[in-house]
């Protein structure tokens, strides 16, 4: 007999995201009030590009919308301090790559002190260098046009989550845009892969 698995999140999950979500603001909070303190400023540029956050209520809309709890691994390509796949681990098994030693570590370090580093971890290096075709789910705040990050998913069956209008891949196909305030989400997908039914949309 075929089993049916429901894709609605537990009434225990959707208790754990909403205080794990809590955490992950009071924590990125209090992290941006000290580097304000200390003169410094919540964007800078990196040797691939340039660092600025995703506002975290908007991503948690997103992820929400898009059932991220029923992906199995999610990567955020050019991870920054890691609010967004601190979040992401509230869903499911989330990954950040980031070029940028400093912001690596600083994102090591949140994964550590909101006690979700087995659900979540970073990798520091080049997301253009990685296997990106074991993750289901790739999301990106893109600081230049992903013409090369197109190319590497040549072939790939899962769902790319584009935040901000700015930059569109040419060949994916876009089957939704989500709004939240002034932000948007496109999620994308690969028209000549075969992909598994199950990979949700
Ligand atoms: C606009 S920020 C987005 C940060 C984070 N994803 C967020 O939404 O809060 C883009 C980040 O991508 C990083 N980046 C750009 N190209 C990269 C590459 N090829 N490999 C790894 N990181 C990269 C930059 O260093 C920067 O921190």
């Amino acid at each position: 007999m075929n089993r049916v698995l429901s894709c609605r999140p537990t009434n225990e999950a959707i208790r754990g995201e909403v205080g794990g979500f809590a955490a992950v603001i009071r924590y990125y909070g209090s992290l941006r009030r000290e580097i304000e303190q200390s003169g410094g400023l919540p964007y800078r540029l990196t040797a691939l590009g340039a660092w600025a956050a995703s506002r975290p209520s908007h991503v948690r809309f997103f992820f929400r919308e898009v059932g991220l709890n029923r992906y199995r691994h999610f990567v955020d390509l050019g991870s920054g301090d890691g609010i967004v796949t601190c979040i992401a681990a509230l869903f499911t098994r989330a990954t950040g790559i980031e070029i940028d030693r400093e912001l690596c570590s600083v994102a090591g370090r949140a994964a550590q002190d909101l006690n979700i580093e087995k659900r979540a971890d970073f990798i520091c290096g080049d997301y253009l260098t990685q296997n990106l075709h074991k993750a289901d789910c790739l999301y990106i705040y893109p600081d230049k046009p992903v013409y090369e990050l197109e190319k590497a998913l040549d072939g790939w069956a899962g769902t790319l989550l584009i935040y901000g209008p700015h930059f569109s891949p040419v060949n994916l196909k876009m089957v939704r845009r989500l709004d939240c305030g002034k932000e948007s989400l496109a999620v994308y997908r690969n028209p000549d892969a075969a992909g598994p039914a199950n990979f949700a949309v």
